[in-house]
């Protein structure tokens, strides 16, 4: 398996090398400021149209200084016909931050670049790989294809965890060992260009792939299948509160979960649907003990829960509620507590 990885990538890089695009004018440079605007600019709209729009604009604003000091109506206008006008409003954003934030100076990691307005993690990827050789996987709506066919990754990518370990997918194809840096912007360009010029959503020209040896979906006959990818769920959000009672010998009060419900049959800290009924569940004479906790957010399958808690903290368990129970600190780790529940209670011990 390991082997064949290897051999993945050096099929990209060769084949990119005879078959892939090599006279794009925004290729055979490693100016970040170039390969910046035109992978913005491609982010949703053709390579022909591209053409035309990147050299005017490149003669208008050469640098990343020039645009930064152009008026924002003047990148507009230059955009105009593009469409996705946000994709400009960031560009002039991005170019001002340049300027004021990194010396006029483009950031040469993803990890940088990726803080940047307009720039995501794919296109940082991009940019760097492509500029600087890091060896970053890049996962744009192409590249999605290629990847989950040649891997025959089927899990439903309107799933964050899904695309996360898609990622991870990505970033085990990668070109590896001593040539891997020097290999990157090839590979990268690669696999952009397989995915728009072979590995297409309708009719794929299997036949020519250079990858087929090792493609998943290749081998059973139906890359039409991938990516797999449901509606997108709809999400919603809420903000529940939660009572961190615990005492000075370390005992937390914990209540089991009603049926049905969000963590059901779970233990966890007593949860209000606002402040003021967590409160009201407080002696009024204790209520300048309450400390908040900065409020986190869980992400479930259907919704983000914004977890708002307080903490407090009592001399012993003399107290008690109509529901629940002291739990000892060292039986609380052990009964069954939702995930961020659980990291909330670690982090007090781990302090
Ligand atoms: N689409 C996104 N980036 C591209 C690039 N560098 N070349 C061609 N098409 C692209």
């Amino acid at each position: 398996m390991r082997a064949r990885k290897a051999d993945f990538a050096a099929r990209v890089v060769a084949w990119q090398q005879a078959h892939g695009r090599n006279d794009l004018p925004w290729q055979n440079t490693r100016d970040p400021y170039r390969v910046w605007l035109s992978e913005i600019m491609l982010q949703q709209t053709q390579v022909v149209t591209v053409r035309g729009y990147f050299d005017r604009f490149l003669a208008r604003f050469p640098d990343v200084q020039a645009l930064a000091t152009a008026s924002l109506d003047d990148v507009l206008g230059l955009w105009s016909g593009l469409g996705y006008y946000s994709r400009a409003r960031n560009l002039h954003r991005c170019a001002q931050q340049i300027m004021a934030l990194h010396q006029g100076v483009f950031p040469q990691t993803s990890e940088v670049l990726e803080t940047l307005p307009g720039i995501g993690r794919s296109t940082a990827a991009a940019i760097a790989s492509l500029c600087f050789g890091e060896r970053v996987a890049i996962l744009d709506a192409n590249v999605k294809r290629v990847v989950t066919r040649v891997l025959g990754f089927d899990a439903d990518l309107a799933q964050a965890a899904h695309v996360r370990a898609l990622w991870d997918a990505a970033t085990g194809l990668l070109p590896a060992g001593k040539s891997a840096k020097a290999d990157m912007p090839r590979y990268t360009q690669g696999m952009m260009d397989l995915g728009a010029t072979v590995c297409v959503p309708a009719k794929p020209a299997c036949d020519v792939c250079p990858v087929r040896v090792d493609c998943v979906a290749g081998a059973a006959g139906d890359p039409q299948r991938y990516p797999v990818r449901t509606r997108a769920l709809k999400r919603s959000s809420q903000s529940i509160w939660l009572l961190w009672a615990q005492t000075a010998q370390g005992d937390v009060w914990l209540d089991k979960r009603p049926t049905p419900g969000v963590w059901a049959g779970l233990y966890c800290l007593p949860l209000f649907a606002s402040e003021d009924a967590l409160r009201q569940a407080v002696p009024s004479h204790l209520h300048n003990l309450l400390q908040a906790v900065p409020v986190f957010t869980h992400v479930l399958t259907h919704k983000d829960l914004h977890l708002h808690a307080w903490c407090l903290l009592l001399a012993d368990s003399s107290l008690q509620w109509a529901s629940g129970r002291w739990v000892s600190a060292d039986a609380w780790p052990d009964v069954g507590l939702p995930a961020p529940i659980r990291k909330l209670l670690q982090s007090s011990t781990t302090d």
